[in-house]
């Protein structure tokens, strides 16, 4: 992201994240476009000021009057609002214009977020009695309550990891985990690691608690570990990011020598890992389980994690509305993040926790529910993908919820803005990264309801057609001509 919201946006921010225009268009109905991409995916987000349209027209090379008809473009679509003396900020129209403009609903192909698993809805019956003994006490707490708390360690301790319930802190969720985190244990200009593409949210939690962000690539094959092992000794970052098991966007997991390797480098350099497990829960159809990663952790003491902070989440593998998560730490960062916690939040509801008990205890059963789901809506997606798209290369993952699918042409934001017109929201595969890459790709998830994804793939193949007819030098050399 360029710019934090409320922030201004240079002309030359502004212009690398436009990128390169769409041809078939005039220029500033395709500068608006790609701003009106931005702004959606929140590249740019809502509050940001634009260079004035001066500034932008002299630094891009443009006639003044080409900038104006852009801005007024944007006002008259609600992307923009221009005030005398504070200039020109974005602003995301309300949800209802947009549809309207599609004409009909839109079909979310954007958030990758499941249904609440099947069996939830008997599991808040039953808890619901239990609802009032939240009434006995304040209602929240810093770390969590013992029970759950014991529920969590307890499964860490199954799966391999041998856990007591003072390593658990109960979080709202696995991107408040990871928020913590980054603003408990980054300094200003400290450097982090993070996977190219990666999670967005979490790269923006990182950059927002100060961190100068560095980059190793995952494809849906997987991680370069020489890569990974060259840039943690380069950069020697404070942290590392990193998501092994299917991971997002890719939907790669790491293998178990690769977890050990990473494990040592780090633990040579005084790296901290923060591993993201919110969607290791997903397995699909992989054949291996590693357990936890932090069990490549080598303990000191008792209360040494040795450098590794696991997060985890419900939100994925049970429901999103249920903004329960959780961080796995040695006691002593624990209590750190503790004692950070209250300048941001002062606890997790006690109703979401009490909830939360029952669902660890029916753990097995859901997760195979959630399971049974995601084989059948990857393999609708896929299927759809083949049949409606077949330049495309569809990768097969093990797990996850999405498909990171390569496109023929490296037009995802372009694909992603003509998709909005035809009703269908997605997050361009920039998005997913840093430094504006990925252009070759779009993350499909396959969370939908199976009617959305057979009418999402129609939209998509509708979208794509319409950009390659404009398309006029060909489908290996998209040359589309740069804006400056
Ligand atoms: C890798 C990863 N981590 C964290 C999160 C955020 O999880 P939660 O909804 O629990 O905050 C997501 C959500 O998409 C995710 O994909």
């Amino acid at each position: 992201m360029a710019a934090g919201a409320g922030t201004r946006i240079s002309a030359r921010q502004l212009i690398g994240l436009i990128g390169e225009l769409d041809p078939g268009k005039p220029v500033y109905d395709a500068l608006a476009e790609r701003v009106r991409l931005l702004v959606t995916d929140g590249r740019i987000p809502a509050g940001t000021r634009l260079p004035s349209e001066r500034e932008f027209a002299v630094q891009t090379g443009r006639s003044r009057t080409t900038i104006v008809a852009a801005y007024q473009s944007l006002r008259d679509a609600g992307y923009l609002v221009s005030r005398r003396g504070s200039g020109s900020r974005v602003t995301l129209p309300g949800s209802d214009r947009r549809n309207a403009a599609a004409g009909s609903r839109t079909i979310d192909f954007a958030r990758a977020v499941p249904p609440p698993v099947e069996g939830l809805r008997d599991i808040v019956v039953r808890a619901g009695h239990r609802m009032a003994e939240a009434l006995d006490g304040p209602g929240f707490d810093l770390l969590g309550n013992v029970t759950l708390r014991g529920s969590i360690a307890q499964r860490y301790t199954e799966r391999g990891l041998p856990t007591t319930p003072d390593q658990i802190m109960v979080t709202m969720g696995g991107q408040h985990a990871i928020s913590l985190i980054a603003h408990t244990f980054l300094a200003r200009a400290d450097v982090a690691l993070i996977e190219a593409p990666t999670y967005p949210h979490a790269y923006d939690a990182l950059r927002r608690a100060g961190a100068r962000l560095v980059t190793t690539p995952v494809t849906t094959a997987g991680w370069d570990l020489e890569h990974l092992r060259d840039t943690l000794a380069a950069a020697r970052p404070a942290l590392a990011y990193l998501v092994p098991d299917f991971h997002n966007p890719t939907g790669a997991s790491m293998p178990p020598e690769v977890r050990v390797e990473v494990a040592r480098a780090a633990r040579a350099l005084g790296t901290t890992l923060v591993i993201d497990e919110t969607t290791a829960d997903l397995n699909i159809d992989r054949a291996w389980d590693d357990g936890p990663f932090a069990r490549h952790a080598k303990r000191r003491s008792p209360s040494d994690g040795s450098g590794i902070i696991t997060v985890g989440s419900l939100s994925k593998s049970i429901w999103g509305g249920l903004r329960l998560g959780w961080i796995r730490a040695d006691t002593a960062v624990i209590r750190r993040l503790a004692n950070a916690r209250p300048a941001g939040d002062l606890g997790t509801p006690q109703m979401e926790q009490i909830l939360g008990e029952q669902i660890l205890a029916a753990m097995p059963q859901l997760l195979g529910r959630r399971q049974e789901l995601l084989i059948e809506h990857r393999t609708v997606l896929t299927r759809l993908l083949q049949e409606h798209l077949p330049q495309w290369i569809v990768p097969h993952p093990e797990g996850g919820l999405s498909l990171w699918v390569q496109l023929d042409k490296p037009a995802s934001s372009a694909l992603t803005s003509l998709s909005e017109a035809h009703g269908l929201s997605l997050v361009a595969g920039p998005k997913f990264s840093v430094d504006g890459a990925f252009e070759r790709h779009i993350r499909l998830p396959f969370t939908s309801p199976i009617a959305d994804l057979e009418d999402g793939v129609l939209l998509l193949a509708q979208a794509w057609k319409q950009f390659s007819v404009r398309d006029v030098a060909g489908p290996e050399a998209p040359r589309l001509p740069s804006m400056v």
